[in-house]
């Protein structure tokens, strides 16, 4: 039995050592090591050794079967470095690559970059005004006498803090119009005598909202144009000059009389449908979509904003940032906190 142990140990070995694939040395394992490979066979036959001869010829078999097991993983370990050295030397440079995934800036990054695009090539400067303020900037100055019924309609945020004398009670602002007496303040004390305005505030809008197409945080962007001779006709032209860039060519802005407490005349603004050309179908019914509100800024506006009315005129549009986007996309997002959220199912497909 000694015999053949040591046997076995000297023809394995060289093998072992020679190998030149993973698979080859599997099959010498199997050989050598395996169920019913040379050491078993030769294990059987322990029980005809006599007994005192019976712990010397299992210590040799341990010791033989320890020697080729950590002769297979030394070569297993060399075998399989080689192998990962080789592949990387084989690299087919004409193989397509994998490419990386790559992201895209958010829906509304992208709206609102591409509408400051738009009013900047026509001279706007974008601005930014606190999305905290004082009720003065949001209501009082634009033109709503206090307690004014019409504030009900901006359901707004109040900050819980002590009001001020002057500019009354601190709250998120409810629209970006509270930019427009900060922006003539700004100018005034620049160049009293030669006010030229043309300012584009877009940004966060806070109201007391919450449905699926209303939520408590949302954008609006806002223009304001206050010179000498600014009139309606100046007011109709950004308005389709912005729905044919931002739209397309085709489309046509309308506006509709309305009222808002802070311009006069006062309308809403209508862009025609571009799936009809304003015929009217199932998805617009009357041939128009209703975009937001516009007007020539109320004399009062322009007085709380130190400027004399006599002789400055003004125009000024608000819009929600998210439904011109919906309405450019054609989407009916059925919950409009996807817009908001890191979901990539509805990210991915823009
Ligand atoms: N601030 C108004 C709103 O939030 C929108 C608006 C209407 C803005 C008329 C304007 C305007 O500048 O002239 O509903």
């Amino acid at each position: 039995m000694e015999k053949k142990l040591i046997n076995i140990k000297n023809t394995a070995l060289p093998m072992i050592l020679d190998a030149q694939t993973i698979e080859e040395l599997e099959e010498l394992r199997i050989q050598f090591l395996g169920k019913s490979g040379s050491l078993s066979n030769v294990m059987k036959e322990i029980k005809t050794v006599p007994t005192d001869e019976k712990p010397l010829m299992g210590l040799l078999l341990n010791e033989v079967k320890e020697i080729l097991e950590t002769a297979l993983k030394n070569k297993q370990h060399e075998l399989t470095q080689k192998n990962g050295r080789e592949k990387h030397y084989k690299i087919d440079i004409t193989e397509p690559g994998i490419k990386p995934l790559l992201g895209h800036l958010n829906l509304m990054t992208e709206a609102i970059s591409e509408i400051t695009h738009i009013f900047e090539k026509i001279g706007f400067n974008r601005v930014r005004y606190p999305e905290v303020e004082w009720d003065w900037y949001a209501f009082e100055s634009l033109n709503f006498p206090e307690n004014h019924p019409a504030r009900d309609d901006w359901e707004t945020f109040f900050i819980n803090a002590d009001p001020d004398k002057k500019m009354g009670a601190m709250l998120l602002t409810p629209h970006t119009s509270s930019g427009q007496v900060r922006e003539m303040q700004k100018h005034i004390k620049k160049n009293k005598d030669e006010i030229d305005i043309k300012m584009l505030n877009i940004a966060k809008c806070y109201r007391r909202q919450s449905d699926v197409s209303h939520t408590p945080m949302f954008h609006q962007f806002e223009g304001l144009v206050v010179g000498k001779n600014i009139a309606i006709t100046h007011l109709k032209g950004t308005l389709d000059y912005f729905v044919k860039s931002y739209f397309g060519e085709n489309r046509l802005a309308r506006i509709r009389p309305y009222h808002f407490q802070f311009t006069e005349p006062s309308f809403e603004v209508d862009v025609s449908c571009g799936i009809c050309d304003a015929k009217g179908c199932r998805l617009c019914k009357a041939g128009w979509l209703e975009m937001g509100g516009a007007g020539m800024v109320h004399p009062n506006v322009l007085k709380a904003g130190g400027i004399d009315p006599r002789i400055y005129t003004g125009l000024a549009f608000g819009w929600g940032v998210e439904r011109v986007l919906m309405m450019k996309e054609g989407i009916e997002i059925d919950d409009l906190r996807l817009l908001y959220s890191n979901k990539l199912e509805f990210l991915e497909q823009f």
